[in-house]
């Protein structure tokens, strides 16, 4: 496929990666693409590489636009490895000597990657370069999400080069945002809980930094999935909503079960959240993947927690979602946990231990029931989920 030329001579010639499944244990369904920006100047310049295994393919999409040696300066944005896994074969193919401009972090963590002696050119946070009739600025971004991340903006043009910023993993015939639509934001929410949730305060206030720069945008491109021309204020704005944390009235149940009575109580206990008129998603573990999970996780009020008791534990599944969970840091949250037992019953409140652990505030004591929930029981369940759908509504 020949590179799409995104604005005059400006191309996207990075690649798809379309049958990607599992992106470091995120679930990519659509697949992603591997962005990378191809920019005809005095100094052509080139923004971001791809996997290592797509190398060849971003030579051959670099050489139908240039011969890859005119490239005068490469620019990476961010050292993890789906943007600069093809470094090393770039380098080699335009030359080992060309300047190679990166944050301060970007040259330590890339010489700790591949420990060649780059031509590195460390930019600090502001500096500018031009490439001719047009200016780059660098952007320091700092943990958003790696230390060495940052963004670089095209002046003239007035475009963001935002790295993993903005992105979304989605492989689809669309290139911009106007061809895809709405359809969009649900990937690019999923993106956000599963590898930014946790560095929301940096990204409200690297957004306050930026406005008070008084940048425009008329183009964001991330380097996963679509760009955004149409209305990039729209993925800015969500990023502002996302990273507020402010709760909708909506619960997640989450768990797993063995012989289907923790599975009993999580549907009793979701009748009684939607008694109450909450929004309510029971999500059992071994049929939802974590990424998906956490995607509702990111604006629920609730997470109730559910596993039955093994071996004197968590059930496997659900000790990883909550290992996964904890490191994304969601904040604003309500909790509560339960779940069925045989005869040492310490699940429900290894789960509360958790949620405490997590900051989330408590609302209703844990429950816990023996062997199979009976009229009783299931009476219990519904109980408590309309304690914690009355604790939603505040
Ligand atoms: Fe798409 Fe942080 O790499």
């Amino acid at each position: 496929m020949k590179p799409i030329e995104i604005a005059k001579g400006i191309y996207d010639v990075g690649v798809i990666d379309w049958n990607i499944r599992d992106f470091h244990g995120y679930s990519t369904n659509l697949g992603t693409t591997y962005n990378a920006f191809l920019i005809l100047d005095e100094k052509i310049t080139l923004i971001d590489t791809v996997k290592k295994e797509f190398a060849d393919h971003l030579i051959d999409n670099i050489s139908q636009i240039a011969d890859p040696e005119k490239i005068a300066y490469i620019i990476s944005n961010h050292t993890e490895m789906d943007h600069s896994g093809s470094l090393p074969r770039v380098m080699h193919r335009i030359g080992e000597d060309k300047p190679l401009f990166c944050s301060k972090m970007g040259q330590k963590n890339l010489s700790r990657h591949y420990s060649r002696k780059w031509n590195y050119r460390a930019v600090e946070n502001g500096e500018e370069l031009s490439i001719g009739t047009r200016t780059l600025k660098f952007l320091e971004t700092r943990m958003i999400h790696w230390p060495d991340s940052m963004f670089t903006y095209l002046r003239e043009e007035k475009i963001l080069f935002s790295s993993d910023a903005f992105g979304q993993h989605y492989a689809g015939p669309e290139k911009f945002d106007d061809s895809i639509g709405e359809a969009i934001m649900p990937h690019a929410k999923k993106y956000f809980a599963n590898i930014l949730m946790l560095y929301s305060p940096l990204i409200l206030r690297l957004i306050e930094n930026v406005t008070k720069l008084g940048l425009e945008f008329n183009m964001i491109c991330p380097d996963h999935g679509i760009l955004w021309r149409r209305d990039p204020a729209k993925i800015i704005n969500a990023y502002i909503q996302w990273s507020s944390q402010k709760p909708e009235k909506k619960a997640v149940i989450v768990y797993d079960t063995m012989w289907h009575s923790t599975e009993k109580m999580a549907e009793s206990i979701a009748s009684g959240l939607c008694e109450e008129g909450i929004h309510v998603r029971p999500m059992k573990l071994r049929e939802w993947h974590r990424s998906d999970i956490m995607t509702e996780v990111l604006d629920a009020k609730a997470v109730i927690a559910g596993s039955p008791t093994l071996n004197n534990g968590l059930y496997p599944t659900v000790s990883d979602f909550l290992t996964y969970m904890k490191g994304l840091k969601p904040l604003n949250k309500i909790g509560a946990a339960f779940g069925s037992y045989g005869w040492s019953g310490e699940s429900a409140q290894l789960l509360q231990n958790e949620l405490e652990a997590m900051k989330f505030d408590i609302a209703a004591p844990l429950l816990k029931i023996q062997y199979v929930p009976d009229k009783a029981g299931m009476d219990q369940c519904a109980a408590f989920g309309r304690t914690i759908g009355k604790a939603i509504k505040g």
